[in-house]
This record gives structure tokens, C-alpha cells and sequence, in this order.
């Protein structure tokens, strides 16, 4: 039996560390995708190829011992292989770049859970998204589920800690610009950043927090109306709020200058520290603010929201 599934990146937004706070953050996924293709195979291994290398060992094995960023497709596939004769062969393909806050590790957790799991049984998309979600947490213990989310259902939604995910209706038209740091980033790592900075400055990170809320209730009723050029206004305060709590650096301030040229607004998305940024547009900038990104030798690529989320074959 062969089983295929594919789930779509995403960029967030809106609010990327004040939603550990518990600030609502405004996520959506990108027209990029990972594919997974899962197959029984009487060998009792668990095999997965990928662009980013291979994985090969034996079911059961403590995941505290794997070192590999293919870990989650091997924990999901021991788990669904239990009590199983058998073995699982599975292939990704990604056209997401790794490790740079565009959702690629959830993309592969979801499209993963999706693909290995209905090899054994017609799975629904909530009880893929709890596998996809587990599976995330062998690599970052305290993901918020938001990526995992968002891949799976597609679209743009709100999000905050405490009553999950909320699905927005409007179906905004724009383009973003993706410019790529090259620079890779530990989310872990940043998140510790923010801690840190965050206890030492309470009084201001509160404040701070304060404005991000606000923010994004203003981003919510922008959305309702489609208003491009203002959300590009709100995207520019967004990203002072980053700067301010230290996740940006010269490179990201560079490449923020160049994406707000022809643009309306640009930002960080994810972590920070590294990844990437966007750049807000429609058809009247998309191709300047290309060209602006390309002219100074930055690795760009323009995204569309993607509004179906998993796909299973
Ligand atoms: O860089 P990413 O895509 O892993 O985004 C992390 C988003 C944070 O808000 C920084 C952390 C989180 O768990 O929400």
C-alpha cells in the first residue's frame, strides 16, 4: 500500500513571540509545499529519503538517541508501526527552504502524520494534526501547535495560547515577497533570547505586549476590508516591535530597508535572529520589490496564501 499526502508552509504574520505571551499572532500558509509519499514494505526498517539526506534504522529505537531533523517522520512511523511485521518506506519532497521560519519542519510533521498514518486507517484531519503536533515536539519541545495548525487547514487564522486557532474568512489577495537571510535559526534558541529579555525588562515588555495586541485587533478588521497599503503600515510597526525586543540584526535590518522600498510594509517572520522576511505587495510593487531583493543579491521568492491546507492522495 502507498499512501501521498502534501501540506503547505506558512509565514506568520503577525505577533511571532508575543504568542508565547499569550498575544494572539495572525499565521498564514503559503502556495509552497511538502509532499510525503509512505509505503509498507516487508523489510522491518524505517527508511526516509529526502532532499536534505536519509534516515535508516530499526523500529523502537529512543528518539532521545536520534540526531537527525528527520526524527519526526521515524517517530511517527514507529508509532503507527507497532505491532506491525513490517516496515515503512517514506519519501519527502520540499519545496519549502529549511530551518528559516517558514514552516517547513511543520509541513513535513503534518504531510508525514497525514501520509504514514492512512497506511493503517482513514485518518481525520484533527487526529492528523495531534500526531503532526507530537511528532513536532521531538525537535521543539514547546511548539504552540500554531504551525501545525495552519498547514493543516490552510488559509489565514488568529491564533492565541489559550483558545487555539480561530479561521479568518477573508480571502486577501496579495502577494508576498520572501527574502531569504541564509541565515539558519534555532527557534529554541531565540524564544530563550526573548526570555531572557523579557526578565529583565518587564515593565517594557509588557508594554510592548500591550501594543501587539492592539495591533493586530486593528490587523483583523484591515483584513475584513482587504486594506493592502494599511496592513503594510501595521506590518512596518510590527516589525519595530521585534527590533525593540532584539530578534532582528544587521542583516535583517538591510534586507527590512530593501523590501520597504517598493512595498507597503515589510517584517520578520518566525524567530527571527535569521529566517526570513516578507515583503507586503500586490500587482502594482510585486515585481519592484523582486527586483530590488534580486539587485542586491538576496535569495527571493513571491508566495500567494494557500487556502487548502493538507491534501491527501
Ligand atoms: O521561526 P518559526 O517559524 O519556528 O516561528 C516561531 C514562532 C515563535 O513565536 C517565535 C515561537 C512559537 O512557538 O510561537
Amino acid at each position: 500500500m502507498i499512501s501521498k499526502a502534501s501540506a503547505p508552509g506558512k509565514v506568520i504574520l503577525f505577533g511571532e513571540h508575543f504568542v508565547v505571551y499569550g498575544v494572539k499572532a495572525i499565521l498564514c500558509a503559503i502556495n509552497k509545499r511538502v509532499t510525503v509519499t509512505a509505503e509498507n514494505i516487508e523489510d522491518k526498517i524505517i527508511s526516509i529519503k529526502s532532499n536534505i539526506g536519509d534516515l535508516e534504522l530499526q523500529p523502537n529505537k529512543p528518539i532521545s538517541e536520534i540526531d537527525s531533523p528527520l526524527k519526526p517522520f521515524y517517530y511517527l512511523a514507529n508509532k503507527m508501526i507497532q505491532n506491525q511485521n513490517a516496515g515503512i518506506k517514506i519519501i519527502v519532497k520540499s519545496e519549502i527552504p529549511l530551518g528559516v521560519g517558514l514552516g517547513s519542519s511543520s509541513a513535513c510533521c503534518v504531510a508525514g502524520a497525514a501520509a504514514i498514518s492512512r497506511l493503517y486507517s482513514d485518518t481525520s484531519k484533527e487526529k492528523i494534526l495531534e500526531f503532526a503536533i507530537e511528532a513536532e515536539k521531538t525537535i521543539f519541545q514547546n511548539t504552540s501547535g500554531a504551525d501545525c495548525t495552519v498547514c493543516t487547514y490552510g488559509g489565514i487564522m488568529e491564533f492565541n495560547k489559550e483558545n487555539g486557532y480561530t479561521k479568518i474568512k477573508s480571502e486577501p489577495n496579495f502577494h508576498l515577497v520572501i527574502a531569504n537571510s541564509n541565515i539558519e535559526h534555532s527557534t529554541e534558541l531565540v524564544v530563550n533570547e526573548v526570555k531572557s529579555f523579557k526578565e529583565k525588562n518587564e515593565e517594557e515588555f509588557s508594554k510592548l505586549c500591550d501594543n501587539e495586541t492592539n495591533l493586530v485587533e486593528d490587523v483583523l478588521e484591515l483584513l475584513k476590508e482587504n486594506n493592502t497599503k494599511k496592513l503594510g503600515e501595521k506590518i512596518n510597526q510590527n516589525q519595530k516591535y521585534l527590533e525593540a525586543i532584539g530578534v532582528s540584526n544587521e542583516k535583517i535590518k538591510e534586507m527590512i530597508q530593501i523590501g520597504m522600498k517598493s512595498s507597503f510594509g515589510a517584517k520578520i517572520t518566525g524567530a527571527g535572529g535569521g529566517g526570513c522576511i516578507f515583503a507586503l505587495t500586490d500587482e502594482t510593487n510585486l515585481n519592484e520589490t523582486i527586483n530590488q531583493f534580486r539587485n542586491k543579491s538576496f535569495e527571493c521568492f513571491s508566495v500567494k496564501i494557500d487556502l487548502k491546507g493538507l491534501n491527501t492522495f
